[in-house]
């Protein structure tokens, strides 16, 4: 009773000072659908996740269509904080910036999202969400910046951010961290992988998310772990991501995707602004598909087909990427996606896209579908590879297929990416750091690529030496 009695005393605290607003119903009584809110929703912490405040939370950086210049930043307040500003300025060895005049300020395009309980298992979360591009920036140059509401003093501004833009020099090194599904408890078992991640490559230029960050697409207590699990990763280090099939409700994208993220719009319809977009990082092209728009709407799959082929009819990058959540070539039985392999398979060949970056299958894999089972260690005419990742804790089965280089189940995994002039260099890792995966690719000046397989320091793990079912 006298634990019950505290909780209670911190959560009428929470709401009196900041989670709740006038407009903004809390209650924990009966609904008018009979049942009552909150029922899922544990402890103290959990409010905190999914409550926004005066204080900016939820704040990520998304890379833009051009990098070198600008960086769009997102973050979210309570409903009564209807205006958003960001104020940057270069960065300085103290203090300095703080000085009148090197701080320029923007405005944000300021939205009140009045979100329905559709999950019907969480409380109604009134918010408003801040969108802002800054831009005329200075290439390979570190800024400060932070969000806020305009007031004069700090309580109510996030702290000031680090962030670099990219090199004027496309052919300088650049490196970008990718993740497949992270998607179930995620700030219990996830956390430590990005921060990991971030720890071994703390000079990553961006982070790419594969899709499935969260597990139900309405959830605002999962979206709040997973912006909990980053922390200010998010607001450091640029990210770009593509939607999974638990991003979607059936053919409805999370209402919280383009509030939350601000993606370029360049995608062919406005169905898929935000998820299906290009964009270019120095040397590289990187496009996003929305496989599960893709897959469940005929209109969406002809309009991404023909925009992904003059794009990359168009495409003058040394490099190229594509990331997707359904994989072209899965890693088990009965989960291949026909639909789009065989849509987007002859672009991928007849553009020579270098990488696709997959998730969705909850296990790892890496290949080419020229392999055969060969296992070379060395292709002297390589083709596109190919990539499933997962870097949540839920975990499936696969099986040896030709295709495949190297396979691991039952392993969290992050790939850091590092791309060169002539080089591209992957490396798959687990939380401990360890190598589970590694290869380069050299391309000559022709386009003709040479695949050279790395050792790694971790044979193959297989779910079944777990004892796991
Ligand atoms: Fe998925």
């Amino acid at each position: 009773m006298r634990i019950n009695g505290i909780y209670f005393l911190v959560f009428i605290l929470l709401i009196a000072f900041g989670c709740k607003s006038k407009s903004q119903p809390v209650s924990t009584t009966e609904t008018a659908h009979g049942h009552p809110h909150y029922s899922t929703i544990g402890n103290i912490s959990d409010y905190k996740l999914i409550f926004p405040s005066k204080v900016p939370d939820r704040i990520i950086v998304n890379l833009t269509e051009d990098p070198v210049h600008s960086f769009a930043v997102n973050w979210r307040t309570d409903q009564e904080t209807t205006k958003g500003y960001v104020e940057i300025a270069k960065e300085t060895h103290g203090p300095d910036f703080l000085v009148e005049g090197h701080i320029r300020r923007i405005v944000a395009n300021s939205q009140i999202l009045e979100k329905g309980d559709t999950n019907a298992k969480e409380p109604l979360v009134n918010a408003a969400f801040h969108s802002a591009v800054v831009d005329s920036l200075e290439p390979g140059t570190i800024y400060v910046y932070r969000v806020g509401d305009g007031s004069v003093e700090d309580s109510f501004w996030s702290e000031w951010f680090q962030i670099e833009t990219p090199s004027a020099d496309e052919n300088d090194p650049f490196s970008f961290i990718y993740f497949g599904d992270a998607q179930n408890n995620v700030k219990s078992m996830w956390s430590r992988v990005i921060r990991k991640s971030y720890k071994m490559m703390p000079e990553v230029d961006f982070m790419l998310h594969a899709g499935d960050l969260i597990n139900h697409s309405e959830a605002n207590l999962e979206w709040g772990e997973w912006f909990h699990a980053g922390g200010y990763i998010h607001a450091t280090v640029p990210s770009i991501m593509t939607p999974g099939n638990h991003e979607y409700d059936k053919t409805t994208l999370s209402t919280l995707w383009r509030p939350q993220f601000n993606l370029p719009r360049n995608g062919p319809i406005e169905a898929v602004m935000e998820t299906c977009y290009a964009l270019d990082y120095q040397n590289m092209k990187l496009i996003s598909i929305d496989a599960i728009s893709f897959e469940r709407d005929s209109i969406s799959k002809q309009a991404q087909v023909k925009w992904v082929d003059s794009v990359l009819a168009s495409n003058t990058k040394k490099w190229t990427a594509l990331t997707m959540h359904y994989p072209i070539y899965s890693t088990a039985e009965g989960r291949d996606n026909i639909v789009l392999r065989e849509a987007l398979k002859p672009l991928i060949d007849k553009y020579k896209v270098d990488l696709v970056l997959q998730g969705h299958d909850h296990t790892y894999a890496r290949g080419y579908d020229q392999n055969k089972g060969q296992g070379l260690t060395v292709v002297e005419d390589a083709g596109t590879i190919y990539a499933v990742s997962v870097s949540g804790p839920k975990m499936y089965t696969s099986q040896d297929q030709d295709w495949m280089i190297k396979r691991g189940e039952y392993t969290q995994l992050f790939q850091i990416i590092t791309v060169t002039k002539d080089t591209l260099k992957y490396g798959s890792y687990t939380p401990l750091g360890g190598l589970y995966d590694a290869f380069d690719l050299i391309k000559d000046k022709n386009g003709k690529k040479k695949l050279i397989n790395r050792d790694a320091d971790i044979p193959l793990r297989l779910k079944k030496d777990f004892n796991k079912q």
